[in-house]
């Protein structure tokens, strides 16, 4: 009997080539139980994406836990001898919480750790083996590759103080120089210390290209040294013939208390996040072995479900396929008034939405495809690469939490984000504070950052409804003009948050569609004077 591979899911077929790469490479399989001991994560809870584990008890007492993580094992047991470099690979299930559906999750991982005493060869030969898992997987993928030191040393560099820097790198991921710029303003950093991390933002490309406009800005040691690793793993992965999908983007920075060195990210085309994630991880492997050093990736098989069925082959001599931009436009005033703008700089369609009930108009010929959607939900569509990118309000960006690059403040829609309350109101600190609001998550974050202890009251419209009725004490709100306010007898007690219409794209689309991207990026930032 013949055995046909073709029964297998792509998953499965990419399971069987990764293994078949990470055992010629000279990786040990590393097999473990399904369960460890909870305590391990309870000390380690810094190296954890989420601190929320299944835990239960087993038969002899001991509280254990459905692991949520494969590193943190190895990184336990493997203890490298000194001089010593242990290489394995794994193949396993994980158990994390997912936000949206609010359900733990299995997760079926696959992933390399190199863990002793790591020199430069065996980065090298991980950087590599990404490179290799990524080609096996798909033929149309994207390696992108940074370096935790330039971004800890630009830091330390301009001096920016401890209180603002997770601001600062939550910044520096989503590509959003403009709220950059106020928060490093805000905090009195100097004029080129405010450029140096803008410019941060946009250090990303063909590898040679982001290192010559890097070059000039490595301010301290530590920056160069990133700099110069950075240089020798491209150099090595060119030399081998593998770096024909490599991209270096200094603003990715990945989890700080995990990785310190080299990170790495992959992604396929057509799938919305990063299927392969990994990196430098020495303070990890300290914890178990003094001295030891750690590097390696996970590759996250499941994702490959949502890719469709591949795309039929185009015959030579056929012209390529017209790139389209999809577009998440939110119904509306400030949606009509950027669709305005971009019709004006070529990105208008034949056909008039507003004549019509079609949620979907395209430009074929402009690349351009605008799905109407309901404002609150832009964000969605764009973080699930329904979209490639979209124009939110920063109140419901913020609010949602979706991981996007923020590429642009349109200026449009201005607001502010408000506390506000009848006119005689005092806050009174001896008693839980009752908060009416659409924005929940800003308004904890916003009194979480305050300490202060506060009920929500989640309303979905005429919040200021909520103190007049006595409902609640305050409430978190947008204001614009203020007229509501003033109309029904309330006031602002604080104002927290400017709010605009920002311009976002999804994290996928922007490594396959970059350059249209820009392109429009570029022509919008003209006509509204950015
Ligand atoms: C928003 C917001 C305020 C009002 C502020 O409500 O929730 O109620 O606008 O604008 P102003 O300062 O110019 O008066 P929206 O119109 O979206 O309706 P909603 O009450 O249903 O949220």
């Amino acid at each position: 009997m013949e055995l046909d591979l073709n029964i297998l899911k792509p998953q499965e077929q990419a399971a069987l080539r990764l293994r078949f790469l990470y055992e010629g490479a000279g990786y040990r399989k590393y097999h473990m139980g399904r369960f460890e001991e909870y305590g391990l994560y309870q000390e380690n809870r810094r190296f954890l994406s989420s601190e929320q584990v299944i835990t239960f008890t087993d038969l002899d007492g001991r509280l254990l836990a459905l692991k949520p993580d494969v590193t943190l094992s190895i990184a336990k047991n493997a203890q490298p001898g000194p001089a010593e470099c242990l290489r394995y690979y794994y193949s396993e299930n994980v158990y994390r919480p997912n936000l949206e559906s609010h359900t733990f999750q299995e997760i079926s991982q696959m992933g390399v750790e190199c863990v002793g005493t790591v020199d430069q060869d065996a980065v090298e030969q991980v950087v590599s083996l990404a490179a290799d898992t990524l080609a096996a997987m798909g033929a149309d993928h994207a390696l992108e590759l940074s370096h935790m030191g330039f971004v800890t040393g630009l830091l330390d560099a301009v001096g920016a103080p401890a209180a603002i820097r997770p601001q600062l790198l939550v910044c520096v991921r989503d590509k959003n120089a403009h709220d950059l710029q106020e928060i490093a303003g805000k905090a009195g950093l100097s004029r080129q210390g405010i450029d140096a991390l803008r410019r941060l933002t946009s250090l990303s490309g063909e590898w040679r290209t982001v290192l010559a406009a890097a070059e000039p800005l490595a301010l301290n040691a530590a920056m160069g040294d990133a700099l110069t690793e950075l240089r020798a793993v491209c150099e090595a992965l060119e030399a081998k013939g593998k770096a024909n999908a490599l991209t270096l983007d200094l603003s990715l920075v990945n989890d700080i208390a995990y990785y310190n060195g080299l990170v790495i990210q992959g992604y396929l085309a057509g799938l919305p996040r990063p299927v392969l994630r990994g990196g430098r991880y020495d303070p990890l492997l300290e914890q178990f072995t003094p001295g030891a050093r750690a590097i390696g990736f996970g590759v996250y098989l499941d994702e490959m479900e949502r890719l469709s069925a591949p795309a039929a082959p185009v015959e030579s001599g056929a012209p390529a396929e017209k790139v389209m931009l999809n577009v998440a436009l939110p119904k509306g005033r400030l949606g009509d008034k950027v669709y305005n703008l971009l019709a004006g700089v070529g990105y208008g369609c034949p056909e008039n939405y507003a004549d019509t009930r079609k949620l979907v108009v395209e430009n074929r010929e402009a690349g351009i495809r605008y799905f109407l959607v309901k404002p609150s939900d832009v964000a969605i569509y764009v973080e699930h690469g329904a979209a490639d990118i979209g124009i939110v309000g920063k109140d419901i960006l913020a609010e949602s939490g979706a991981d996007v690059y923020e590429l642009l403040d349109t200026g449009l829609g201005k607001c502010r984000m408000c506390v506000a309350g009848p006119k005689d109101f005092e806050d009174d600190p001896g008693r839980t504070l009752r908060v009416a609001t659409k924005f929940t998550n800003i308004a904890k974050g916003y009194y979480a950052a305050q300490g202060r202890d506060i009920d929500i009251i989640h309303l979905n419209g005429s919040i200021e409804l909520a103190p007049i009725l006595g409902l609640s004490d305050v409430i978190v709100d947008i204001v614009e003009t203020g007229t509501t306010l003033r109309e029904n007898d309330l006031k602002v007690v604080t104002e927290f948050m400017p709010i605009s219409a920002r311009l976002i794209a999804n994290r996928g689309s922007y490594q396959f569609k970059r350059r249209e991207i820009d392109t429009l990026l570029g022509k919008l930032a003209e006509v509204i004077g950015k």
